[in-house]
C-alpha cells in the first residue's frame, strides 16, 4: 500500500465510522429519547428495541465486527502463513476500525438502557474501548521498522554504533571518549521532559570544549550534528524501555476485559436464543 492508498484507507474507515454513527443518532435519537416506561408506544420502537430486527442487527453485527478484529488481528500477529498479507500496521488500524465500529453499533444494539447480566459484558466492552485509546498512544512511541515490527534495543543501539566511529575521524581518540561520556550521563535518572532541557545544556558544554579546542568550523558544525543525532537516538533508547514497562501493563487491561466481555457476551446470546429470539430467521 502507497501514502496516498493508506491515506484512502484510514479516510475510508474514519468516513464510514462517522456516517453510520451520524446515522443511527440521526433516525433513532427520538425514540432513544423516550423515557423507557414509554417506548413501548413509540412508532420505532418495533425496529430499534435490542430484539428488533435493527436493535437485534446491529447487536449481532457488531458482535462479528469485534470478533473479526480481535481475531483477525490476532491470527496475522501470530500466524506465519498470513504475514505477506498487508503489514502489521495495517491490520491494526483494520482492528482498531472494527473494535470501534462494533462497539457503536452493539451500544445502539442495547437502546442506551443497560441492565442485567450482560451490562457487565457492556461496561468491559466501554473499558476495552477506552484502554485502547490509550494503547494505542503508548504503542505509537514505540519505534518501529517499516513492517511495523517492534525496533529491538539491539537494532537501535546497532543504530548508534556508528557514532563513535564518525567522532573519531572528525576529532582524534581522547576527545570523543570525553563527548561519549557526557553525551550518556545527559539527563541521567530524570524524567523524559528534563531530557531535553539536559540534553540542550550537553550540547552548549560540548560546543564550548570544542572552540576551546580550537577545531575548526566545518568539523566543528559537524560533529555537533551527529552530537544531536546521538542524543536523539539515546532519548529514544530510553524512551523505548519505557514504553515497553508501560505497554506490558496496558496488556493487563485490555486483553482480561476483552476476555470478560466475550464470555458474558456468549451468556448473553446463549439466553437470548433459549428465549426463542431469532433476529430475521
Ligand atoms: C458485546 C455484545 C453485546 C452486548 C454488550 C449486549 C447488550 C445487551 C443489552 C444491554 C441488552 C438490553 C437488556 C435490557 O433490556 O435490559 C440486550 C438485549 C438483547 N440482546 Fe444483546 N448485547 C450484545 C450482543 C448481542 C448478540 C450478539 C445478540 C444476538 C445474537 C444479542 C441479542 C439480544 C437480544 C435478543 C436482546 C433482547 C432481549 C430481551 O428483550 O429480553 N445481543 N443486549
Ligand atoms: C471492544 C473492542 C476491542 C477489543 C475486544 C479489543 C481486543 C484486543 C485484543 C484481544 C488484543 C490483543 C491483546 C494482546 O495481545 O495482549 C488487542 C490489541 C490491541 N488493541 Fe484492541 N480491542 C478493542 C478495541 C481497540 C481500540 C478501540 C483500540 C484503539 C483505539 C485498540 C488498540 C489496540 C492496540 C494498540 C493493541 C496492541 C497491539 C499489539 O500489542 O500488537 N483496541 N485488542
Amino acid at each position: 500500500m502507497n501514502k496516498t492508498a493508506h491515506r484512502i484507507y484510514l479516510g475510508t474507515m474514519t468516513g464510514i465510522v462517522i456516517v453510520v454513527t451520524g446515522y443511527l443518532f440521526y433516525i433513532g435519537s427520538p425514540y432513544y429519547q423516550t423515557a423507557i416506561e414509554e417506548r413501548f408506544y413509540h412508532p420505532d420502537h418495533l425496529n430499534l428495541k435490542p430484539s428488533g430486527p435493527l436493535g437485534h442487527g446491529m447487536g449481532i453485527v457488531g458482535t462479528l465486527m469485534m470478533v473479526v478484529g480481535v481475531f483477525g488481528y490476532q491470527a496475522r500477529k501470530y500466524m506465519r502463513s498470513l504475514a505477506g498479507i498487508w503489514i502489521l500496521k495495517h491490520w491494526l488500524e483494520f482492528h482498531i476500525f472494527l473494535c470501534t465500529l462494533g462497539p457503536i453499533l452493539v451500544l445502539f444494539h442495547t437502546s442506551f438502557k443497560f441492565g442485567g447480566l450482560v451490562s457487565i459484558s457492556f461496561w468491559s466492552m466501554v473499558a476495552v474501548v477506552a484502554s485502547g485509546v490509550v494503547g494505542r498512544f503508548i504503542y505509537l512511541q514505540i519505534p518501529r521498522t517499516l513492517q511495523g515490527r517492534e525496533l529491538s534495543l539491539h537494532e537501535i543501539s546497532e543504530m548508534r554504533g556508528e557514532f563513535s566511529v564518525m567522532l573519531e575521524k572528525v576529532l582524534g581518540v581522547e576527545k570523543w571518549q570525553h563527548i561519549t561520556e557526557l553525551i550518556n550521563r545527559s539527563g541521567k535518572g530524570n524524567n523524559l521532559f528534563y531530557q531535553f532541557y539536559a540534553d540542550w545544556q550537553t550540547k552548549r558544554a560540548i560546543r564550548k570544549q570544542l572552540m576551546k579546542a580550537k577545531v575548526d568550523r566545518e568539523n566543528l558544525n559537524h560533529v555537533m550534528d551527529l552530537v544531536s543525532h546521538e542524543l536523539g537516538m539515546k532519548q529514544k533508547i530510553e524512551r523505548l524501555q519505557l514504553m515497553q514497562k508501560l505497554f506490558n501493563y496496558w496488556h493487563v487491561i485490555h486483553l482480561p476485559f476483552a476476555i470478560v466481555m466475550l464470555v458474558i457476551m456468549l451468556v448473553h446470546v446463549g439466553i437470548t436464543l433459549a428465549f426463542g429470539y431469532r433476529w430475521i430467521f
